[in-house]
């Protein structure tokens, strides 16, 4: 059974295994070696990911697992950005995982936090141009194209675009 339940310091090394892999699978053909080790190291490691568990607020609502037999096989965190306004930050799941619906469950759970919460009456994302392991996704769960922006991560040299999609919650 597959359950989603707000993460504590036992998921720790799950997460990070679940964002990187579901990283490296999304990214690969996209953007280069270099930007996908890079921010790997940077958002992945354990020591961060513990500290993000444990401290967590309106601004970063913390990670919600998806857990089959003691295994993370997804996971999401976001947090509000205004008053109203919520962002999905991260989701991932085990590449192997894909179209079960796991997506769905996790984006559900991260919504009712976002609402019942902090009183969000919207949610954001920004999604990798050229994603198409993603935007589809998150087209079916009724977000709207809104604006191309340069991608959060790019360093110097580095012109990758981020989509920002948006809809009403
Ligand atoms: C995005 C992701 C988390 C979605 O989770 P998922 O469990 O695979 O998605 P679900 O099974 O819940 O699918 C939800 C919907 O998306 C649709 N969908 C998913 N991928 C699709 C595709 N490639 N083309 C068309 N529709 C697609 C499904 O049809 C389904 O819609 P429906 O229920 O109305 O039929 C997952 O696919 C993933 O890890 N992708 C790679 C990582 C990524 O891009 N993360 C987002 C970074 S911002």
């Amino acid at each position: 059974m597959i359950q989603i339940k707000k993460a504590d310091s036992s998921h720790v090394a799950g997460i990070s295994k679940v964002c990187s892999d579901g990283y490296w699978a999304t990214y690969r053909k996209i953007r280069s070696e270099e930007y996908i080790k890079r921010n790997i190291k940077e958002f992945y490691n354990l020591e961060r990911i513990e500290l993000e568990v444990t401290e967590t607020s309106r601004e970063w609502g913390g990670y919600l697992v998806a857990v089959e037999e003691n295994e993370v096989i997804g996971a999401v965190g976001g947090g509000m950005t205004n008053e109203t306004a919520g962002e999905v930050f991260v989701l991932y799941l085990n590449p192997n995982r894909r179209n079960e619906g796991i997506g769905t469950l996790l984006l559900k759970a991260l919504t009712k936090q976002q609402k019942e919460e902090f009183n969000a009456t919207e949610q954001w994302v920004s999604v990798a141009k050229g994603n198409q392991k993603g935007i589809p996704f998150y087209e079916a769960r009724g977000f709207v194209f809104k604006k191309e922006q340069k991608a959060y991560g790019n360093s110097e040299g580095e012109n990758y675009i981020a989509l920002r999609y948006f809809r009403e919650i």
